[in-house]
């Protein structure tokens, strides 16, 4: 990965950091995201002690708030004219409706808002690289997810399994539409199912809510280091094998099969706009992308 620059949001904790150190560790330039400076730093100096990492950026932003993420983007490319590797990592589970300061249910503002609008800022830096690729981080909790997006993140309706579950199909569907849109191009986009791991995920919801999903995944005897669940990440990020692969979705480095609806183009279309419509974003991309345009940096 020398020469590579990647970028891994949520990088300040769990499956990021362990990403961060595995392809610090193959030499890769890191641009790290994260909320919190002190936890960004200590990342850093951790990875500056390898002598085989390239260079180590943290950029703090919380990325539930789209100015915030609008200015992460404009970081990033003061510092690179070119992404090679971008890792959708970041994310959170809320087991109460709690909005953003821009008024979004902050499940699905963090989780998928923030990586659609992300990823679409940073699209023609991605384009800038011989062969970029997009890596979104979802999980096995979409399966019981209808794409109901609209009704599963309002206040009188909210559901935390069904909210996370529905910020994780987002993800999903998100990744199998970028493909699509991307095609012909030399940016591939995939998914990934980490795993059960044990990281930190929940912890802000409190010491049982969190201990209910470690303890979930310890009795079932799957629960996975953060070192184990950052693998398949490494590797769609790394590997000679992941090249020229697109649209598709990956667990424990082998592609896997993800619900029915997370298939359904006409779904994805419609959490594209959605999307679109909750970013301002003008679509930078129109149906299919051919290469970079400026229209979306405005
Ligand atoms: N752990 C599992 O069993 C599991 C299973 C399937 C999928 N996943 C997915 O794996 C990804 C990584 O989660 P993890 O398990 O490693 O959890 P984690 O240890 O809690 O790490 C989450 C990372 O996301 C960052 N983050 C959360 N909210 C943010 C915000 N508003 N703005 C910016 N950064 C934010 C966190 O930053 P802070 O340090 O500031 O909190 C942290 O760096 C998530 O997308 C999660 O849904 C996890």
């Amino acid at each position: 990965m020398k020469g590579k620059t990647c970028v891994i949001t949520g990088a300040t904790s769990g499956i990021g950091w362990a990403s961060a150190v595995q392809l610090g560790a193959m030499g890769a330039d890191l641009i790290l995201t994260g909320r919190d400076e002190r936890k960004g730093a200590a990342l850093v100096r951790r990875l500056q002690r390898d002598r085989a990492c390239g260079t180590a950026h943290f950029v703090r932003a919380d990325l539930s708030v789209q100015r915030e993420v609008r200015e992460l983007a404009a970081a990033i490319r003061s510092r690179c004219a070119r992404v090679d590797v971008l890792i959708n990592n970041a994310g959170a589970r809320f087991d109460t409706f709690l909005p953003t300061s821009d008024g979004i249910e902050s499940t699905f503002a963090t989780n998928h808002l923030s990586h659609f609008l992300l990823t679409l800022l940073l699209l023609d830096t991605l384009q800038a690289a011989e062969a970029a690729r997009v890596i979104t981080v979802a999980s096995g909790a979409h399966s019981g997810a209808r794409g109901d997006f609209e009704r599963c993140f309002r206040a009188e309706s909210y559901d935390r399994k069904a909210a996370y579950g529905s910020s994780k199909l987002a993800n999903l569907m998100f990744a199998y539409e970028l493909a699509r849109r991307l095609k012909g191009t030399k940016i591939t986009s995939n998914a990934v199912d980490p795993g059960g791991v044990a990281t930190n995920l929940g912890r802000n919801n409190g010491i049982v809510s969190w201990l209910r999903h470690v303890g979930y995944h310890a009795l079932k005897g799957d629960l996975l280091s953060p070192e184990k669940g950052a693998e398949t990440i490494v590797f769609l990020a790394s590997s000679p094998a992941a090249e020229g692969v697109t649209g598709k979705y990956f667990f424990q480095k082998r592609e896997i099969q993800s619900s029915r609806i997370s298939y359904d183009e006409a779904a994805a279309k419609r959490l594209w706009e959605l999307s679109l419509d909750m970013t301002g974003l003008d679509d930078p991309m129109g149906p299919s992308y051919r290469g970079p345009t400026s229209t979306f940096l405005s």
